[in-house]
């Protein structure tokens, strides 16, 4: 272990250093899953740092962006770098189901529907949130079981993001698990066992569409509209005329943006404490440093791994010639981890100097709607953790997602210890 945040067996090491640079396929998801894929980008940004990988037959070619400042270079350059292709590395699998989405289009399209769901995430709005969640996070914690090992995952951060989701959707209650399922098979690949093929994940989403389809109609002949984003959709200038599948796919960028990189920061900024023991002890000595470990939370597990763009001509970067169609993949996971920018990148401190300074929310005109969202949710959630439970135990490694996009964990167990 190198720093109490990798756990990374000499093999893996080994491994990395001694595998020819043009055989290097980082966007494989089984390093992902086993968190081996730091000695690879860890190389790639010493060596190769605009790197040209053959891909595999999901992908094909790509180009690996992996410093800090390429990446930065790569993001607020929209007119080069197009989202118009896709933002993940993997391409719409055959029989499967292609969504437009506005984080995958380019201005002026992309500006007037980032526009109409903005205000969800107004400073009013959040105002308006914060209670609400915190209400929540009180009913979520003060119903764990004590002195005995649950998951995480499940208990927490899931529900957590779950009912986040279905209070921006003004969705039904009851029902709220259906958006962790749609948000869940809509990233899962066939491997991930989690849906059986592309015909079964097409079915599921276009039931996802009938049920958000039924709340739009509901919504849209109300005489005043509310102020939910299904609403803000049906009654926006620019979306109220939507095509389904344009609806669908925003419907599943705003159930993804929300749940899952929330929901892995959940659970990634428990399992960083454990890993590291005296940041822990300087958090509960001083819980004015919540906000700033917040922002190291999210910079350290990086939720969304990359972001891809398509090159819209022949382009310039540290050196190589990237030509006009090839995809671009900006490994946030490693701009955070790069120490010329980020001191002692690879620890986890939770009282850094500028703790905003990382990539996970990306940059440029598709820099995350949702980031302070998703801060306000992860301080109120350590806010009401410090002040209930002394000490969260952390009883086994995590589960790992199996992906190169969404980096996250499948389960984490924990036990919160009774007490005496
Ligand atoms: C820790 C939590 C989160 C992380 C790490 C995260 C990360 C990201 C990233 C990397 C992007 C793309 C940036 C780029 O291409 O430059 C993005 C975009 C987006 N995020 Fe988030 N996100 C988080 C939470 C949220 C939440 C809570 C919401 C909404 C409720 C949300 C909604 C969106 C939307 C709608 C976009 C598309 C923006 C655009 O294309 O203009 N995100 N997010």
């Amino acid at each position: 272990m190198s720093d109490g945040s990798i756990d990374l067996s000499a093999d893996a090491r080994a491994k990395a250093w001694s595998t020819p640079l043009e055989d290097f396929h980082v966007a494989d998801p089984v390093l992902f899953q086993t968190d081996s894929m730091w000695p690879y980008f860890e190389r790639l940004r010493k060596e190769d740092p605009v790197h040209l990988s053959k891909g595999n037959e999901e992908t094909g070619p790509y180009w690996s962006i992996t410093r800090y400042n390429d990446i930065m270079a790569v993001d607020t350059n929209h007119q080069v770098f197009s989202s118009e292709g896709g933002i993940t590395i993997a391409e719409t699998p055959p029989g499967g189901m292609p969504l437009p989405m506005f984080i995958a289009m380019d201005p002026p399209k992309h500006d007037i529907q980032r526009k109409t769901v903005s205000p969800i995430v107004s400073p009013q709005n959040l105002a308006k949130l914060e209670g609400l969640i915190r209400e929540r996070v009180c009913l979520i914690l003060d119903d764990l079981p004590i002195g005995e090992p649950f998951d995480w995952v499940d208990k927490v951060s899931i529900e957590l993001t779950t009912q986040m989701l279905a209070t921006l959707f003004d969705f039904p209650w009851e029902e709220r698990r259906k958006l962790t399922r749609w948000s869940d098979i809509a990233t899962a690949s066939p491997e991930s066992g989690l849906i059986e093929s592309e015909d079964a994940r097409r079915a599921e989403l276009l039931e996802c569409l009938a049920y958000f389809t039924n709340l739009w109609n509901e919504r849209v002949n109300a005489t005043e509209p509310g102020g939910d984003l299904i609403s803000m959709l049906a009654h926006g200038e620019a979306t109220r005329d939507m095509p389904p599948m344009e609806y669908l796919g925003n419907i599943i960028l705003l159930i993804v943006g929300g749940n899952d990189t929330t929901r892995n920061s959940l659970t990634g900024g428990l399992y960083a404490l454990s890993k590291n023991p005296d940041q822990e002890a300087k958090l509960r000595a001083n819980p004015e440093l919540i906000p700033s470990m917040v922002s190291e939370i999210i910079r350290w597990q990086t939720p969304l791994a990359h972001m891809r763009r398509t090159a819209l001509q022949d382009v310039e970067l540290a050196g190589k010639t990237i030509k006009k169609g090839d995809k671009v993949v900006m490994w946030y996971v490693s701009g955070n981890r790069d120490d010329t920018v980020i001191e002692n990148a690879d620890s986890f401190i939770i009282d850094r100097d500028n703790p905003r300074r990382h990539l996970s929310f990306g940059f440029g005109i598709h820099r995350c709607v949702g980031n302070r969202l998703a801060e306000m949710q992860l301080k109120i959630v350590w806010e009401e953790i410090l002040k209930r439970f002394p000490k969260i135990e952390v009883l086994d490694e995590p589960r790992r997602v199996y992906s190169s996009f969404v980096k996250g964990y499948e389960t984490l167990t924990v036990r919160i210890p009774a007490r005496l």
